[in-house]
C-alpha cells in the first residue's frame, strides 16, 4: 500500500460528532503501524484549553481559524491517520489541504446511530460545545443536513450504522488498499 512506502499521504477521517473518527482512527493506526493524530486533542494541547473553553472565551469563528491552522500544520507530515473535527469540511480552504495531503474517508451514519453513540460518551460536555443547547438532537439533525453534501465530497464513504469500530477500521483499510 502506497501509504506505507513513505508516500506524502495521510488518512483523514471525516464525519459528524459520534461517527467514531477517534476510536476507529486509533484502530487503523495500530493495524497499519501509522501515527495517530486527533485534531481536537492537538488544538487542546497547543492552546492549553479545552475545545469548549475555546468556544466559550473566543467564539466559534476563532475556533474555526485555529482549526484550519492546526490542520495545515498536521498535514505537513505524512504517514498519519488523522481524526478531524466534525466541522473541518465547512471551509474550502480545508478541503484544499485535505485533498493535497491525503485520502479523505467519510464515516457515514444515520442521526439515530450518531445520537446513540454520543449519548454514551461521557466526554460530551468537555468536547462538544455545539451540543450544549436545549435540543441537542435537533441540533445534530440540523448539522447533518447542513453538512451532508460536504461530507460526501470524501474520496471514500463507509456506511457505519451496522458496523462496530473494528469492522469499520477493517473496511477503511480494505477500501484504501483498493485505490492504491
Ligand atoms: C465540531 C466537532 C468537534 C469539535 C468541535 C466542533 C463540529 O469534533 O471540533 O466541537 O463542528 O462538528 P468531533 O467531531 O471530533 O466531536
Amino acid at each position: 500500500m502506497v501509504i506505507q512506502n513513505n508516500s506524502p499521504k495521510n488518512i483523514f477521517l471525516i464525519g459528524l460528532m459520534g461517527s467514531g473518527k477517534t476510536r476507529v482512527g486509533r484502530i487503523i493506526s495500530n493495524n497499519l503501524k501509522l501515527k495517530f493524530c486527533d485534531m481536537d486533542e492537538e488544538i487542546e494541547k497547543n492552546y492549553g484549553m479545552t475545545i469548549a473553553e475555546i468556544f466559550q472565551s473566543h467564539g466559534e469563528a476563532y475556533f474555526r481559524d485555529i482549526e484550519t491552522e492546526t490542520l495545515k500544520k498536521i498535514a505537513e507530515k505524512a504517514g498519519q491517520v488523522i481524526s478531524t473535527g466534525g466541522g473541518v469540511v465547512m471551509k474550502n480552504e480545508n478541503w484544499v489541504v485535505l485533498n493535497k495531503n491525503g485520502i479523505t474517508i467519510y464515516l457515514r451514519a444515520s442521526v439515530d446511530v450518531l445520537w446513540s453513540r454520543i449519548e454514551q460518551d461521557s466526554n460530551n460536555e468537555k468536547l462538544r460545545p455545539l451540543l450544549q443547547v436545549e435540543d441537542p438532537l435537533g441540533k445534530m439533525k440540523e448539522l447533518l443536513s447542513e453538512r451532508t453534501t460536504l461530507y460526501e465530497k470524501a474520496l471514500i464513504i463507509i456506511d457505519t450504522d451496522k458496523l462496530d469500530p473494528n469492522n469499520i477500521a477493517e473496511r477503511v483499510i480494505k477500501e484504501i488498499s483498493l485505490i492504491h
